[in-house]
């Protein structure tokens, strides 16, 4: 795989959580291009412009909110929630071309998605949902770690869960991850990729032990969905070992955790992984709260810090480099394949949405 992966632009990609978009200015790149965004006065929608000042550049996100309109911390050029200039210092005219873009935004499931490719495509229903991230019938952890790698290694990285055996043992992994084979499903037309895992008889890793109180062996299943490019979810069940669903499919008996994950290219070798741990037990439990967010943010630093070590790996090596791929790698070659095809749809205007 090179270490460089193209990007399919006319996709939506998480900017942000709901929660950081208020009225303080906040800066965030998405597939190179450098965003501003900030929540209106007036109608409480999350806008999102481009971060460049039209008149010398100056980075809007380091400028001040005046009402619903940015000045620019340079020399004042004002900007409305369209990205129309409506002011410039000294003059009543604005020159006609005075417009930072701005760009198509949905508010859903406690994420900010934005469509940085052509607008007139722009489907706000093909935004993929993660209901339970917003949900009273779950409690939610999350944040956000910019890594300094390739966007594909953070896609692999995930659709691979037997690394959790290895890089995050003692934490959610347990050697029965590595040793249990998975099956993966791939809709070609949808763009998802499902990988499943499902352990009879595991141990019960820290995160789980502590979180659920189950003591004792488990059974432990991880069911992956991921919709490329950006929404990756892992439904994981978890249940005193021998324990099932009932015949009716309720299953009373069992944890349920949904691990969400957006995966948005930044920049050329960057990527943000948004991450949030949603619960159906001890959901008012604080103490659980804490637990789970520091514990998974531990676990999303040593991903942090491989995929930061790979990337410099890769970035030095000679080109043509070969792999070696093997079982547990069929849900992350399926992701390439469908992140190729959506790179090359995108490139033909009006073919790239779903
Ligand atoms: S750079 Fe923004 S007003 Fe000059
Ligand atoms: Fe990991």
């Amino acid at each position: 795989m090179p270490h460089i992966t193209a990007f399919a632009r006319n996709q939506w990609y998480v900017a942000a959580f709901t929660y950081e978009v208020g009225r303080e200015l906040v800066g965030r790149t998405v597939l190179g291009e450098p965003l501003v965004l900030y929540r209106a006065e007036m109608d409480g929608a999350a806008v999102v412009l481009s971060d460049r000042c039209v008149h010398r550049r100056f980075p809007l996100s380091a400028s001040r909110l005046d009402g619903d309109r940015i000045v620019c911390g340079y020399h004042g050029f004002t900007y409305d929630t369209t990205g129309a200039c409506v002011g410039v210092p000294g003059q009543t005219r604005i020159p006609r071309s005075a417009r930072v873009t701005s760009y198509p935004v949905v508010e859903q499931d406690l994420f900010v998605w934005v469509w940085i490719g052509d607008p007139a495509i722009a489907d706000p229903a093909s935004v993929p949902r993660a209901a339970h991230m917003d949900s009273p019938d779950w409690t939610t952890v999350s944040g956000m770690e910019p890594v300094e790698a390739d966007y594909g290694l953070l896609v692999d990285n995930l659709l691979d869960l037997s690394h959790e055996t290895y890089l995050h043992g003692g934490y959610i992994g347990t050697p029965e991850v590595a040793e249990t084979p998975i099956t993966t499903e791939v809709d070609k037309e949808a763009g998802v990729v499902r990988v499943s895992r499902r352990m009879a008889d595991a141990a019960c890793p820290p995160f789980y032990a502590r979180s659920t109180g189950i003591e004792g062996r488990i059974t432990r299943w991880q069911d992956i969905e991921y919709h490329a490019p950006c929404l990756y979810l892992l439904h994981s069940r978890i249940a005193p070992a021998g324990v099932l669903p009932e015949a009716d499919g309720s299953d009373p008996a069992a944890f349920h955790t949904e691990i969400t994950y957006a995966i948005t290219p930044s920049a050329e070798g960057r990527v943000y992984d948004f991450w949030a741990v949603s619960r159906d037990f001890a959901r008012s439990d604080d103490g659980v709260s804490a637990f789970m967010r520091d514990l998974n943010h531990t676990v999303v630093m040593q991903d942090v810090e491989a995929l930061d070590l790979l990337q410099r790996t890769l970035a030095s090596e000679p080109a043509g480099y070969r792999e070696v791929s093997v079982g547990i790698d069929a849900g992350g070659l399926a992701a390439r394949r469908i992140l190729a095809r959506l790179v090359e749809e995108g490139d033909k205007p009006g073919e790239g949405v779903r």
